[in-house]
């Protein structure tokens, strides 16, 4: 067995003390850049966290910001959607009181839904107000009563031959069609707007089914009056019996804005007739009351 003997301890310090203080402050050392790695990356964690939290507080508020404005939307549509249809009602109302009063349409003739020299306009609506003409006919993208089926053939054929084709819109309405696209329009301009340009359910044209609307190239409505079709159907539709019903000038007597593709058969006599005599209104030749509603 080893013995230690009396100063062997010191002496081993006493050589060794550089290695042991070096060993020392390595230990510390290495220790302490621990420690300071530590500290860093939960300071890095502790601040990721701040920020995710930051973000996450960031996205809510966007959540509940973009919720809010749809809910704000919804209820504005909801309240337009709800002012259009008590004006529609409200329209709907005064054509009752209109036809109550019998002010709905005082005329003892052009009364006839089912002839061809019928007036309709905001002072004479359809008698009975949900009258449907019993002879419809589709040909050409169109349907209208027999007695405009023929012509309307015609003309449409004419006018591809001249290279001027023009499609149908619109033609035959419904009461119930004329309802819809009514309330649309309450819907879109309001109902003094709409009145300016759609009739009230039983006082369109259209329900005659001596009526049709056109387009060419993509241009509908408004655009129609500057196509080559338009002009084309200027020079041609009355020798084929249509005459353009709504013209620009005469809405205080048509009670319309312009037209320019809406179309009504009158016959070839009457057409051709208003045309030799520069009569621009359906009032005017049978010198009745147009305009406003009662
Ligand atoms: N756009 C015409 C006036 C109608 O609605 O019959
Ligand atoms: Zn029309």
């Amino acid at each position: 067995m080893k013995k230690t003997r009396a100063g062997e301890g010191p002496l081993f310090f006493k050589r060794h003390w550089l290695a042991i203080v070096l060993i020392l402050v390595a230990t510390l050392s290495v220790g302490g850049f621990l420690y300071w790695q530590q500290t860093i990356t939960e300071a890095k964690v502790e601040s990721n966290q701040r920020a995710t939290l930051e973000l996450i507080a960031k996205a809510d508020e966007q959540i509940k910001a973009i919720l809010k404005q749809k809910a704000e939307q919804k209820a504005q549509q909801e309240a337009e959607a709800k002012e259009a249809a008590e004006q529609a009602r409200e329209a709907n109302n005064e054509t009752a009181a209109a036809i109550d009063s019998g002010k709905c349409n005082l005329a003892s003739t052009h009364n006839n839904p089912a002839s061809i020299d019928v007036m309709v306009n905001k002072k004479h609506c359809i008698q009975p107000l949900t009258y449907a003409p019993s002879d419809l006919i589709t040909s050409n993208g169109a349907t209208l009563s027999a007695k405009a089926i023929d012509a309307y053939n015609k003309l449409f054929n004419a006018a591809a031959a001249a290279g001027q084709s023009f499609y149908v819109t619109s033609s035959y309405r419904s009461y119930s069609d004329q309802v819809s696209t009514y309330n649309y329009w309450v819907g879109v301009s309001g109902r003094d707007g709409a009145d300016t340009y759609s009739a009230r359910p039983g006082y369109s044209e259209h329900q005659t089914g001596l009526v049709f609307d056109v387009a060419a190239n993509g241009c509908v409505l408004d655009c129609f009056g500057a196509t080559t079709q338009y002009t084309w159907l200027q020079q041609h539709a009355a020798e084929y019996g249509f005459i353009q019903r709504y013209i620009a000038g005469y809405e205080a007597t048509t009670g319309y804005k312009a037209e320019e593709w809406h179309y009504r058969y009158v016959g070839k006599s009457v057409a051709l007739d208003m045309q030799a005599r520069g009569i621009k209104t359906l009032e005017q030749y049978w010198a009745m009351p147009g305009g406003d509603y009662y």
